[in-house]
């Protein structure tokens, strides 16, 4: 509980100052933007301030406990059985840039890779989203269970497309299949939250392949904690190395032979 509670009052923070600079950014105000891993994969000045509040607050909260940013780097760096802070100061950075408010600060406590505690926080709508392993999951304090989903047919389904303009297309190709076997599919642009939603049952079922462990670190516990059988990369061969998978269990088996069959390991 202390964890989540260290995760949390620190991205409700994070949040803020993210909040305030989306606010700015609509009335015209202009955010300087890099690329990273090609022309469309971006990282705003507002994704690092985030990331530095961040790692200033888990410095002086919980000192000499390494911090994994997204921006920062900091990856090997886990002390073995300590915990080790995952962080993404916005998740949806792309939805932050075009106005769109889907958007999240997300951050874990990880002991030996597995994530322990964690919260994801929506600056624009204020929702909190929380997790402790082995003692549930809350949106707002209200706990989180999953759909009561038990045919693929009749079930919402969010897919992400990780950067990599060769792995997009082969991701939407499964997509295309896809979309015959399903009620809808949804893409909203950042992990964390579609992985929320599954906890919610906003939505059945997620699918997405090539995440960091900043994207899924609070998300997954979120979800496995209302419930969802979750496979996170490396987990699952039939999916692919590094798919991440987040389900209902009433359609889990389903949904992932339909995505196997489809080729989903190939992506
Ligand atoms: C991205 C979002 C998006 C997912 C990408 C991620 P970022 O995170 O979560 O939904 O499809 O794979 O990289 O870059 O906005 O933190």
């Amino acid at each position: 509980n202390d964890l989540k509670n260290t995760a949390e009052q620190v991205a409700v923070e994070a949040a803020h100052l993210v909040r305030t600079a989306w606010v700015r950014m609509q009335s015209g105000g202009e955010v300087a933007v890099d690329t990273k891993s090609g022309e469309t994969d971006v990282v705003t000045a507002v994704d690092r301030e985030s990331e530095e509040l961040v790692r200033a607050r888990l410095k002086r909260i919980r000192p000499g406990e390494p911090v994994l940013g997204e921006e920062g780097g900091g990856a090997g760096n886990d002390a073995a059985g300590g915990v080790t802070w995952v962080v993404d100061p916005i998740d949806g950075t792309v939805n932050f840039l075009y106005g769109l408010p889907t958007f999240a600060v997300s951050i874990a406590a990880q002991v030996d890779g597995v994530s322990v505690a964690g919260a994801v926080v929506e600056p624009v709508s204020g929702r909190r989203w929380t997790a402790v392993r082995g003692g549930g999951s809350w949106l707002d304090g209200t706990r989180l269970s999953v759909s009561a989903a038990d045919r693929l047919e009749l079930a919402l389904v969010g897919m992400g497309f990780a950067y990599g303009q060769d792995r997009r297309v082969r991701q939407g190709k499964l997509t295309a299949d896809l979309i015959g076997r399903v009620r809808d599919i949804r893409r909203r642009g950042a992990a964390s939250l579609d992985l929320c939603a599954v906890a919610a049952g906003w939505l059945d079922g997620y699918f997405e392949h090539g995440l960091h462990r900043w994207d899924w670190a609070a998300g997954a516990l979120v979800a496995q904690e209302a419930g969802a059988t979750v496979l996170l990369p490396g987990e699952a061969a039939d999916l692919g190395e590094d798919a991440t998978f987040a389900a209902s269990p009433g359609i889990a088996a389903e949904l992932r032979a339909a995505l196997s069959a489809g080729g989903a390991a190939e992506v």
